[in-house]
């Protein structure tokens, strides 16, 4: 009997981006939530050596480049296991959708993989694995409401937040990432700015590079319960603590330089808006969408509307932590 595995999406409540290192990777800090919207994947041990991968959705790669397979390779070696794994991926989540769909599809392969072969990684392993085939893996080692600092995987479990009912819309659009970064790059990187003499005249303004500051400074008011001077206990728990964390001013950077080249995915966020969404924002570098909203009728009505209008949409709802660990493996 394969080891089946609910491989569950991630949102991003804000994300800040900072300067570019020598690595070439950007200093992020954002807060990942994840969300009740998965894949499966079905992870199976038999004779013979080499991993295969499955996949109906013919742009997820089988080769060695696919997430999963890179987890799975290296948890084998790790635990010096042999044998031939065969991993099953059954696609609900888009492809490159800023859901952290793939990254997450690796952390689930990891998971069951342990469990098929009766083994367990130690918990600094399973980190260094996770973090080593991509930045958006290490925050499915968690789950939950969770910080993310450094280019994205260095992650802290924060004070969960209480599910709330959230609508994911999937636009065709394809947005990726690395493309993304270099957009903010050229638009409001370091070396623009020194660049451009009307920017360098202006050096004490905000720049694009500045967004972190602000970001940690908005995610301490809503941690510590003072941005809005209302106990963050008090009323509706999930819509207050929420509302604390939208009116700290949180902010995806990626909507600066993605909404101006894809024009279509502003005009997905103003239908979440108008569909009475609470907030509503690009997941990571997109094309996914979400809105967040008070009730489960307002959520499948908006997604309703999304989809009569050509945008595929499901309402969904976050997912705490407790509950991601409780129905990641059956
Ligand atoms: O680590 P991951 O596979 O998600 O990164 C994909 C690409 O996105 C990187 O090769 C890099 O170009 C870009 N990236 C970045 N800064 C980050 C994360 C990713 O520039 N913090």
């Amino acid at each position: 009997m394969p080891v089946t595995a609910r491989s569950y999406a991630k949102i991003n409540l804000g994300l800040a981006i900072g300067e570019r290192r020598d690595n070439g990777f950007h200093d992020l800090l954002t807060v990942y939530q994840t969300v009740a919207a998965y894949d499966t994947i079905k992870v199976a041990m038999g004779k013979g050596t080499g991993i295969e991968i499955r996949c109906r959705d013919p742009r997820v790669p089988a080769d060695e480049s696919n997430t999963c397979y890179r987890v799975a390779d290296r948890v084998l070696r790790k635990l010096k296991q042999r044998g031939k794994l065969t991993i099953t991926i059954e696609k609900n989540l888009p492809v490159q959708g800023g859901l952290g769909a793939g990254s997450s599809n690796a952390v689930a392969t990891m998971l069951a993989l342990e469990r098929e072969l009766k083994d367990r990684l130690l918990p600094m392993d399973r980190l260094n694995i996770a973090a080593d085939v991509g930045s958006d893996l290490p925050l499915f080692l968690v789950g939950g409401t969770v910080m993310g600092i450094g280019r994205g995987e260095q992650v802290f479990p924060l004070e969960d937040l209480p599910a709330i009912h959230c609508v994911l819309a999937f636009p065709k659009s394809a947005v990726s990432t690395p493309e993304a970064f270099l957009d903010w790059d050229e638009k409001y990187g370091e070396d623009h700015k020194y660049r451009d003499p009307a920017k360098l005249a202006k050096l004490t303004q905000t720049t694009g590079s500045d967004t972190i500051n602000p970001f940690s400074r908005a995610l301490f008011s809503w941690l510590t319960g003072t941005s809005t001077g209302v106990p963050a206990r008090s009323g509706d728990r999930a819509e207050t603590l929420l509302l604390d964390l939208v009116r700290a001013g949180i902010e995806n950077d990626f909507e600066r330089v993605v909404f101006p080249k894809h024009p279509e995915l502003r005009d997905v966020k103003r239908v979440l808006e108008r569909e009475g969404a609470r907030y509503a924002s690009l997941s990571g570098s997109g094309s996914a969408l979400y809105g967040l909203f008070p009730s489960a009728e307002s959520a499948a009505q908006a997604a309703a509307k999304l989809t009569k209008e050509g945008v595929p949409a499901q309402a969904t709802a976050t997912l705490t932590r407790a509950d991601y660990w409780r129905s990641i493996l059956d």
